[in-house]
């Protein structure tokens, strides 16, 4: 019987290599024989490039709040507009981030249960994928890509939004709903861990 289209999420802090193995993870699927949308959050869309100036600014100019109110308002524009559509059409859709972003990210100020109820009308991915990188070999990673440093860009944001992570992480099901991918492995290593938990849950490859 053929595998119905499957919605996946990948996470991790920045630098955890999330947009290397969404490509990898791509390529995979479509060796396989499936379609694939390969999308990212925050999106393409006019509300995704909003988020993306005001992520080049400074601490403190942007209210978080407000920003958190972005992300979810992008994401649900993101799914009706993007995610939606493909899965309707068969196309497996593989998202550069998700609603377990806002849940760490913008928890930062500790109000995990707000950002929760903004994201109530983004269902679940049916797999996410964390890449966990610790947070100093993250900024290193940045660094030697030479970009301007954005918002969450600073080591002790980092710390901060891993364990915020680990936390929801540890929240799921293990294998059902989430793997845990050590992103510290070099790349191929970290792309064969993703096919072997996708593989075991929905009987892929
Ligand atoms: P990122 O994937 O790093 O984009 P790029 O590779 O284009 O720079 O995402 C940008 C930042 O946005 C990153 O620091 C994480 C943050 N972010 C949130 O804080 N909340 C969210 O819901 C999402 C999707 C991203």
């Amino acid at each position: 019987m053929s595998i119905p289209p499957i919605f996946i999420a990948l996470e991790g802090l920045d630098g955890a290599g999330t947009t290397t193995q969404g490509n990898r993870l791509r390529h995979w699927l479509l060796a396989l024989g499936r379609t694939v949308l390969l999308t990212r959050e925050p999106s393409d869309g006019p509300v995704g490039a909003l988020i993306r100036r005001i992520l080049k600014g400074q601490p403190g100019e942007f209210d978080p709040s407000a920003l958190a109110l972005l992300f979810a308002a992008d994401r649900l524009d993101h799914l009706a507009s993007e995610i939606r559509p493909s899965l309707a059409a068969g196309q497996d859709v593989i998202s550069d981030r998700y609603v377990l972003s806002s849940l760490s990210y913008q928890s930062l100020g500790g109000n995990l249960d707000w950002v929760r109820i903004l994201n109530q009308r983004a269902p679940a991915a049916d797999f996410t994928l964390f890449l966990d990188v610790p947070p100093q070999t993250c900024i290193q990673r940045l660094a030697s890509r030479g970009n301007d440093r954005e918002l969450f860009e600073r080591l002790d944001t980092l710390d901060e939004v891993r364990r915020l992570y680990l936390d929801l992480v540890g929240e799921m099901r293990p294998g059902q709903d989430v793997a845990l991918i050590d992103g510290t492995l070099p790349v191929e290593q970290v792309t064969e861990a993703i096919r072997q938990a996708l593989g075991d849950r929905f009987g892929l490859g």
